[in-house]
């Protein structure tokens, strides 16, 4: 380490990083912004208080605690790759010559991370939306749901039936754009995203969610889900969505 608190590695990196910037045509200054230090921020891994309002509000539908415990260890799952994966693209060489689409490091943690991030988003939603009064939906998410589905009724065969068609996720998107609702197949987390959509009610069908206490019947454990719906939470995430 010299007087100025560079060292010579740092000394010589900086010299090969300019000249393939100068390389590229890049102004200088973005060099220095690839020197930075880059701040990793990380997600909220979720605790036991996450899932209690779930506990409470789904026993009455047959939906054990045994099966949200067990569910809060996946989600805290998806919270740590989420995390592991950010600070190791902090980390990662971004010299284009080492990308590549048949495998690279970069691919695969992008890719990776689009599994990792949706399965958190996902059961942030799933969890935050669970544990209501279920029935109709109320206010601004039952005036969107009639608009586009004519009515509640028709929502929610709608949505039973995409929940049935669906491997891993069922989606209520709010289109900002169109101000409107719509029920998507997500499938895997890191498939079918359509873009202006927000998430604002996610149904987690993937047999984690309810094999122990339905065992294969997803359609009894959809039933019961649509107990136990917390529109008032719904209603929140549209309202968030439309600031
Ligand atoms: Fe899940």
């Amino acid at each position: 380490m010299d007087n100025d608190g560079i060292s010579r590695r740092d000394a010589l990196l900086a010299g090969a990083g300019l000249a393939a910037f100068a390389g590229l045509g890049l102004p200088s200054n973005l060099l220095q912004t690839k020197e930075k230090k880059m701040e990793v921020k990380l997600v909220r891994v979720p605790e036991h208080a996450d899932i209690e309002k779930a506990i409470a509000g789904t026993a009455g539908v047959g939906m054990s605690a045994k099966t949200h415990e067990e569910h809060l260890k996946l989600w805290q799952g998806y919270a740590n790759k989420t995390n592991e994966i950010r600070k190791a693209l902090a980390e990662l060489d971004t010299d284009p010559a080492k990308a590549n689409q048949i495998y690279s490091p970069m691919r695969a943690l992008k890719v990776n991370y689009a599994f990792a991030y949706g399965g958190y988003v996902n059961h942030n939603v799933y969890f935050q939306t669970l544990g209501g009064k279920g029935g109709p939906a109320t206010g601004e998410a039952a005036r969107l749901i009639n608009a586009a589905y004519g009515s509640f009724e028709h929502w929610a065969a709608d949505w039973k039936a995409t929940g049935i068609a669906g491997r891993g996720w069922v989606y209520l998107g709010y289109d900002s754009e169109l101000d409107e609702v719509r029920t998507f197949i997500g499938d895997a987390q890191d498939t079918f995203p359509t873009w202006n959509n927000h998430l604002v009610l996610a149904m987690d069908v993937y047999e984690h969610a309810y094999y122990l206490d339905f065992q294969t019947a997803r359609a009894k454990y959809i039933d019961a889900y649509m107990q136990v719906i917390d529109w008032d939470a719904v209603n929140a995430r549209i309202a968030a969505a439309k600031r």
